[in-house]
């Protein structure tokens, strides 16, 4: 598909499905899987071969159905009611103004939101997105991948402030948070703390303390909330 031609009336349309997801998202308490949505979307982006990333190719059965993806089928179809009133807005970049409004309205900063991606209709090989099974050069591995460094490793992280896993989904249970729905630097003071009970901390979570490298921006977000906003 052609790339989204950003003129006026498509600014327009954008601020309309803006309104429109913050309706929905505040409805149906579906920020923390809006944000994964977006995030499973464009962590796949390889920054070397210029593939995968922000380009609405989740949507196809073959990517969705990626382990890694399980569950995001629900924010997909959230999404479909959007697209179904704002059809000029591609999939690419109505995914991450869901993942932007999503932060937004549960307390996050204002996100800019730069329009204009490209739906793509092939997806990448299975695999691009983190195994939350594995340690710090994994992580490296990925992420480096899409041309991040450490410490926005650590930064992304604190998206588990929002949410849950599930046991049907992902095998793991429960919140990292108390307030799985406020957008706050709690996930990273959760994470230098002993664990508490309920509460969950993926070997990937753990991996960002138990690094050298990693763990002094913890404890930076985790003392100065504004520094991780
Ligand atoms: C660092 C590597 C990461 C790993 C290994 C990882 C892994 C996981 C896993 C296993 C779940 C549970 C899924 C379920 O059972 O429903 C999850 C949920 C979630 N992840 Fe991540 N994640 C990572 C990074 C991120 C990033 C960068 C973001 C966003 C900036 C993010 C946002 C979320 C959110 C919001 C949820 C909760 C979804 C819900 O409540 O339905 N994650 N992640």
């Amino acid at each position: 598909m052609a790339a989204a031609i950003v003129d006026a009336e498509y600014l327009k349309e954008i601020e309309k499905a803006r309104r429109d997801l913050r309706a929905l998202i505040s409805s149906k308490n579906c920020a923390p899987i809006m944000l994964r949505l977006a995030w499973h979307d464009a962590g796949t982006y390889d920054a070397t071969t210029k593939t995968g990333g922000p380009d609405g190719s989740i949507r196809n059965e073959v990517e969705y159905k990626h382990a890694a993806n399980s569950g995001l089928t629900i924010a997909i179809d959230l999404c479909e009611e959007i697209k179904a009133r704002h059809p000029k807005i591609t999939y690419a970049d109505l995914y991450q103004l869901a993942g932007v409004v999503a932060v937004e309205v549960t307390g996050g900063p204002t996100v800019d939101f730069v329009p204009g991606r490209k739906d793509s209709s092939s997806s990448p090989e299975e695999g691009r997105l983190p195994d939350a099974k594995q340690g710090p050069s994994h992580l490296r591995d990925v992420f480096y991948r899409m041309g991040l460094a450490d410490k926005d490793i650590v930064a992304l992280s604190g998206g588990h402030t929002l949410g849950r896993a599930h046991p049907d989904r992902s095998g793991f249970d429960g919140p990292w948070t108390k307030e799985p729905l406020k957008f706050d630097n709690s996930y990273f003071v959760e994470l230098i703390k002993e664990d508490s009970e309920g509460l969950l901390k993926l070997p990937t979570d753990r991996a960002l303390v138990e690094d050298s490298q990693f763990r002094p921006y913890v404890e930076l977000y985790a003392k100065d909330g504004e520094a991780f906003l």
